[in-house]
């Protein structure tokens, strides 16, 4: 099991190039079921994720061809063709769709071409139980069947799906993108409301306009779909990931350093930057992206709530948790997407991180330095946040677990030591 050894203290400079985003990759890439045409997405990011999705979609019977010359190492430059000609199979299975929830995504697809789907329930995962029952109660009232068996959605929609006014009663990125794609093929007009504003929706939604879905309100709370007989094939390149700018900001302004990251879309980042300049960080767009800065002055903490987009995003909270750590004063953090986003809380602690927890809030009390330890990652996100609190620790920590890190993160180590970070991969616990 590979492990990340990281040695603290020097201040990142330099340049780091921005991957598509995984989480808009994951919901367009099962947007191919929707059509016998091939979709060809550029900008994937290279992830375990993506390969899983891949498999998922390979045994429905999606061919798939990898074209183009990969740049800088990662996917970048690549093209995959995804052309789902025929599908031969329309379960997605429990060891399939256990290792990563986004396989739901399938769900609607494959009822709207379809008419059937058999769809393990995804189950919880570290964060939190995640359960998907408005998805399910929004494909009912779109006239789908859906019944419950032995760990299975079973859905059926004899005919053709019906448009329908759909109300979601909290917001959800992936009920919206279920919905949504859905929406496409059935009969007459579908509104969602209170439908998900996620960069990774729009996304999702604008390369469906491209394959000839017609979608009104783009961007906003209200989506209105109005159903159309078929999908064509389309070309379309994933936007850039936000979280992983988010991650790499903070990179910079934990380690005092100084990171231009090219290929972020600066407009997606405000709900981030606003709190990051708040801190004393220094950011600034570029016409390669966007500077971030903190070698000069003090790192202040401040309070920061989670929220949908464009509030201020749930995925970057650990990130923030271990900046608020090294800050000057106390920062409260809420949590306000899932029930369980603390698991980093332990492991930073174990930093010397000044954490106190009290149901969905976290007081956090900046200390002067943490010190390097053995840490465990438990999830994606909490095990960047202890790759972060370790570059600005003192001393040596050792990651277990990253493959939760590989998940989302393209070449982590090589990004961060392109800028001057002690960081290295231990395979098996031997230097790579
Ligand atoms: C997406 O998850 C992202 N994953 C998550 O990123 C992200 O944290 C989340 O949206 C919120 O922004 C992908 O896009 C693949 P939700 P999703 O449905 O769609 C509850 C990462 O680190 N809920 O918006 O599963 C749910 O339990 C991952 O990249 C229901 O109760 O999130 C949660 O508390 C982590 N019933 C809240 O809503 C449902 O039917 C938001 O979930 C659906 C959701």
């Amino acid at each position: 099991m590979d492990r990340i050894r990281i040695v603290g203290g020097t201040p990142l400079k330099g340049t780091i190039t921005i991957g598509g985003a995984k989480n808009a990759a994951l919901a367009l890439m099962p947007a191919c079921l929707l059509t016998e045409e091939t979709l060809a997405l550029s900008n994937l990011p290279h992830l375990v994720d993506i390969t899983t999705m891949a498999n998922l979609l390979a045994q429905h019977g999606v061919m798939m061809a990898l074209n183009g010359n990969a740049t800088n190492g990662g996917h970048t430059g690549r093209v995959l063709e995804l052309t789902a000609a025929a599908i031969g199979n329309t379960t997605a299975p429990y060891d399939l769709v256990r290792k990563m929830r986004a396989s739901v995504l399938v769900l609607g697809p494959l009822l709207a071409r379809c008419g059937e789907a058999r769809v393990s329930l995804p189950g919880g995962c570290a964060i939190g139980t995640r359960p998907v029952d408005l998805h399910l109660k929004a494909l009912e009232q779109m006239g789908a069947r859906i019944e419950l068996d032995g760990g299975y959605i079973i859905a059926s929609a004899p005919g053709r799906l019906k448009g329908a006014h759909i109300i979601f009663p909290q917001i959800t990125v992936g009920g919206t993108e279920n919905i949504l794609m859905a929406a496409t093929l059935a009969e007459g007009e579908t509104v969602i409301a209170n439908a998900a504003r996620e960069p990774e929706v729009t996304d999702l939604a604008e390369c469906l306009v491209a394959m000839g879905a017609r979608i009104d309100g783009i961007g906003t709370g209200t989506l209105k779909i109005q159903g159309v007989e078929r999908l064509h094939g389309a070309e379309y390149s994933v936007v850039p990931d936000r979280i992983e700018t988010g991650t790499y900001a903070v990179a910079a302004a934990i380690t005092r350093g100084d990171i231009e990251l090219v290929g972020a879309r600066f407009d997606l980042m405000e709900s981030v930057n606003k709190v990051l300049m708040e801190c004393g960080v220094h950011v600034e767009e570029t016409p390669r992206g966007m500077r971030v800065r903190a070698d000069k002055g003090d790192i202040n903490g401040v309070d920061i709530m989670t929220e949908p987009y464009p509030g201020f995003p749930t995925d970057m909270q650990a990130q923030l948790m271990a900046l608020m750590s090294t800050a000057h004063g106390a920062s409260m953090i809420t949590e306000t997407i899932f029930e369980n986003r603390f698991m980093h809380v332990p492991e930073m602690t174990r930093m010397g991180a000044r954490i106190n927890v009290h149901g969905s809030s976290a007081i956090v009390r900046g200390a002067p330095k943490l010190s390097g330890a053995q840490v465990m990652a438990t999830d994606l996100r909490a095990s960047v946040s202890l790759v972060l609190a370790a570059l600005a620790a003192d001393g040596e920590t050792i990651v277990n677990r990253v493959y939760h890190l590989d998940r989302g993160y393209e070449r982590v180590e090589e990004k961060l030591a392109a800028c001057g970070a002690k960081i290295e991969r231990l395979k098996d616990g031997v230097a790579e």
